[in-house]
């Protein structure tokens, strides 16, 4: 694949190749000043200073990098501690669920709250209701005035109806860069803003991938570059018939990271008729129900394993007297142990059922090292879309969907479609 890699590496680093519009992302680390950060966690701290939760609206990619980040980095039962040193973040127009709605206003109700509202487009019906209802409840739960001044928008320096918005009440505002589609954006201010809100460390999440970006822009070779190496073998892979790669953790935290990249591969590449179908579980607990499908199933899977070398706290197995359950050869060990011998055993048994197996291995859960896995698979999705001959940074498939749900709602400006659909159902 070296000759392939090379000529894809240099196509996106030159930006000759298409959705080149798009690639703003590519020097982001680098191109983010000390200015930008400060300017951020300024903003962030007046909503933190004031705010028990943080509500950050978007969907997609105005969500999905935030959340990542948020619950890699938290404390899994955050939300059951009674003390909390900074806000919490929870989510609105991520889906229209009329019951989570419900759920979340009634939260809102005994909670000092602001919101951080994210849409590149400025458009989207999703975060565009959730917003209107919260703006709305915001408003009587403060005055006018109180809460204007814990709302951020973070839309598009001109255009869209958030943009209008923001600028008619006189909200704070951050700009999504033109050229930095919503999947890649997590080191704008659409990931930055609310993670700083919520006190996480921006600066070392942006140090990691400004890292992973000198190495992975610094040469094509695979043997030095890991997310040409990356890109390379899942294309094998897909070229051999396997055609699911089920992203595997260890470590329930990092769920939604596998989140944010099944929508990072999936809108990237799942087009003309192409690409790999990204899929994820979460291990120990999917080995108990995925387990049987992977070990036994269609032999069209391939798995990259997220490994944690070491886990940030030590809960040792204790020694039973009684040992009516059998456990003392493990006394003493940490759980970790156990952890690291389930994932090798795992792998060993998967390849020997026809389950090819990559392994990303990351130090510590960490903001450093979690920056260095994002720009890690965005560069590698650059690439592998390329080799792939797509375009990695439109999604016009995501708009089929939309155009129905309009004209089923008689949005004005939809009448002719609206007369089609009702006649089809
Ligand atoms: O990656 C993408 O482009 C999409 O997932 C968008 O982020 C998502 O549709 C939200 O769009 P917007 O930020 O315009 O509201």
């Amino acid at each position: 694949m070296q000759d392939q890699v090379t000529e894809k590496f240099n196509v996106l680093k030159k930006g000759t190749g298409k959705g080149n519009d798009f690639l703003g992302w590519i020097d982001l680390p680098s191109a983010i000043s000390d200015n930008d950060l400060q300017e951020i966690e300024e903003a962030a701290e007046k909503l933190k200073k004031k705010s028990e939760i943080i509500v950050v609206i978007g969907i997609g990619g105005s969500y999905l990098g935030a959340k990542a980040v948020n619950d890699a980095l938290s404390n899994s039962l955050e939300m059951l501690m009674s003390k909390k040193e900074n806000p919490v973040m929870i989510f609105a127009g991520h889906n229209i669920g009329e019951d989570y709605m419900h759920e979340l206003l009634q939260t809102l109700e005994g909670n000092d709250y602001s919101i951080v509202v994210i849409s590149k487009s400025g458009t989207t019906t999703e975060p565009a209701i959730a917003f209107r209802i919260l703006k709305d409840h915001l408003t009587k739960k403060y005055d006018r005035k109180e809460a204007t001044s814990r709302i951020i928008a973070i839309t598009d320096e001109k255009k869209g109806a958030l943009r209008t918005l923001a600028n008619e009440e006189g909200y704070e505002t951050f700009v999504i860069p033109d050229d930095i589609g919503g999947r890649y954006s997590v080191l704008t201010p659409v990931g930055l803003v609310p993670l700083a809100a919520c006190g996480f460390n921006i600066r070392e999440l942006v140090k990691g991938a400004l890292d992973m970006q000198k190495k992975g822009l610094e040469s094509a070779e695979l043997e030095k570059n890991p997310a040409a190496r990356y890109a390379a073998a899942r294309n094998v892979l897909y070229q051999k018939g396997k055609k699911i790669e089920i992203l595997v953790n260890y470590h329930n935290k990092l769920h939604y990271v596998a989140e944010w990249w099944k929508q990072l591969y999936g809108e990237s590449e799942g087009k003309d008729g192409k690409g790999i179908y990204p899929a994820a579980v979460d291990n120990s607990s999917d080995l108990h129900s995925m387990g049987q499908y992977i070990q036994e199933g269609e032999r069209l899977l391939f798995e990259t394993v997220l490994s944690i070398k070491k886990s940030d706290h030590d809960v040792e197995i204790p020694k039973d007297d009684k040992n009516l359950d059998g456990l003392n050869y493990l006394a003493g060990k940490k759980i970790d142990v156990v952890n690291k011998m389930a994932e090798l055993g795992t792998t060993l048994a998967h390849i020997d059922g026809g389950v090819p197996n990559m392994r990303i291995e990351i130090p510590v859960l960490n903001a450093y090292y979690i920056g260095q896995l994002m720009y890690f698979f965005e560069l590698a999705c650059g690439i592998s879309g390329y080799l792939l001959e797509v375009n990695p940074f439109n999604q016009p498939g995501v708009e089929a969907y939309k155009k129905n749900m309009f004209a089923l709602l008689e949005k004005p400006g939809f009448e002719e479609e609206t007369k089609k659909i009702k006649k089809r159902i």
